[in-house]
């Protein structure tokens, strides 16, 4: 159901859920000096991956409903459930309405002598039906030997590592994780960084539209969502997740 004054429906939902990851999370909060740490969420579901994907089919099917014809819906997961949650949403949002797949790499501490270490997430990206407004975001693509080229036509630019030429963005990113340094954390364990949401927001969705993200943790879309003049619509089935997400957006 669409909350009242909305007649309209969402023309962006992102969501960020639970991966799947086996783990319980927590907000550390600091105040006057002193450090707490509140639970903030579970991601169990007693070891069973199907008890998982049914919640995730069930919300993709309301969230299926809640988007507008030209929408466009991000799904954010890794390596736990991304796979089986593709095939769903292929089902769902049909196969050929698969718009992206987009890499998010980022440095965090630990590495494995097992295996290469995990150090990504993995973003879906797919349109209700086909028909979608996307804004190509750009990036700096370094010339070869970083030496300037000078083709015709060809605007190139410099900064203190070479020459570069603008492109459209591809679909691997590299972004800084909301570090125990980092300006913009608030505690909560698995915040996701406001570059990131920019990103997602400025690419599929423009000034005043309508955008919803259903398991919004500390806030982080509703508040770069506000920050960019878009409308929201944000929520989370933890209490301190929303009281933090309101006092950031606000
Ligand atoms: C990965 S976190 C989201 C983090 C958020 N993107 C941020 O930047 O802080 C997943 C969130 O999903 C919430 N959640 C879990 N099950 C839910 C459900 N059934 N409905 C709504 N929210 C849920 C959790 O409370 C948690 O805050």
């Amino acid at each position: 159901m669409l909350a009242e004054g909305f007649s309209e429906k969402f023309d962006l939902i992102y969501i960020d859920p639970p991966f799947f990851s086996g783990a319980d999370y927590s907000v550390v909060e600091e105040k006057d000096g002193k450090k707490s740490i509140s639970f903030a969420y579970k991601d169990t579901w007693g070891n069973d991956l199907k008890e998982y994907l049914r919640m995730i089919t069930v919300s993709i099917f309301a969230m299926k409903e809640l988007l507008s014809k030209e929408g466009l819906i991000w799904i954010h997961l890794d390596w736990h459930a991304v796979h089986y949650v593709k095939l769903i949403m292929d089902e769902i949002f049909s196969s050929k309405n698969f718009v992206n797949e987009v890499i998010w790499s980022y440095k965090s501490g630990g590495s494995s002598r097992r295996r290469f270490s995990r150090k990504h997430d993995t973003l879906l990206l797919y349109s209700k039906s086909g028909r979608y407004k996307f804004n190509p975001q750009k990036e700096k693509s370094y010339n070869r030997g970083f030496r300037k080229y000078s083709f015709k036509g060809v605007e190139e630019f410099e900064d203190e590592k070479g020459w570069y030429t603008m492109v459209n963005m591809k679909d691997v990113w590299n972004i800084d994780m909301v570090g125990r340094t980092s300006k913009e954390r608030t505690g909560y364990a698995t915040q996701k960084p406001e570059a990131l949401m920019e990103r997602i927001i400025l690419s599929s969705s423009d000034a005043g539209s309508l955008c919803g993200d259903f398991f919004c943790g500390s806030g982080t879309f509703p508040a770069i969502c506000k920050k960019l003049g878009r409308q929201f619509i944000c929520c989370d089935v933890g209490e301190l997740a929303v009281k933090i997400a309101k006092s950031r957006v606000e």
